[in-house]
């Protein structure tokens, strides 16, 4: 099954309405997205605990490692960067850290509140390789920007 952007959209904000807790609003996110594509293997939050340190949150699929300092891995440079960080290898990505062994691309934007602070990291991974495309990213960020921009603006 291949993700429908307009409706993913639509179904997320009707489930997020009016809601400003991050982790509830999390928890839907990564609900949704993960059963919307079958590339969508791992798919997951890491949020911002401490200065310069990432701690896993809500997350549907395998395990996940618990905690990622924003030096390390495809999450910390989204994290460190304020940039999308779209992977079409994670083998030539220097200091990828595998959470599983049959992850072979991986797509993480960061994600920020309505006040723009940087409250933690969205990290999709795939099994198969090059999964992502400029398109899912920006559908993406569109949909994290609509719902995160609802925190922190109390
Ligand atoms: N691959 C990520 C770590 C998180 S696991 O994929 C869920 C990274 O390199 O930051």
């Amino acid at each position: 099954m291949r993700v429908d952007y307009a409706t993913l959209s639509k179904t997320v904000a009707a489930l997020t309405v009016g809601e400003t807790d991050p982790i509830a609003l999390m928890a839907t996110v990564a609900c949704e997205v993960h059963q919307s594509d079958d590339r969508f293997d791992w798919t997951g939050f890491y949020r911002v605990v401490a200065p310069e340190l990432l701690k896993i949150g809500p997350y549907q699929g395998g395990h996940g490692c618990l905690t990622i300092p924003f030096s390390h891995g495809v999450c910390g440079a989204a994290a460190r960067s304020g940039a999308v960080q779209l992977v079409a290898d994670v083998e030539a990505f220097a200091d990828h850290i595998a959470c599983s062994s049959s992850t072979r691309s991986e797509l993480v934007l960061p994600v920020r509140d309505g006040a723009g602070r940087l409250i933690g990291v969205f990290d999709i991974d795939s099994d198969l390789p090059s999964a992502f495309t400029e398109q899912d990213a920006e559908a993406l960020t569109a949909i994290l920007d609509r719902v995160f921009g609802q925190v922190g603006t109390g």
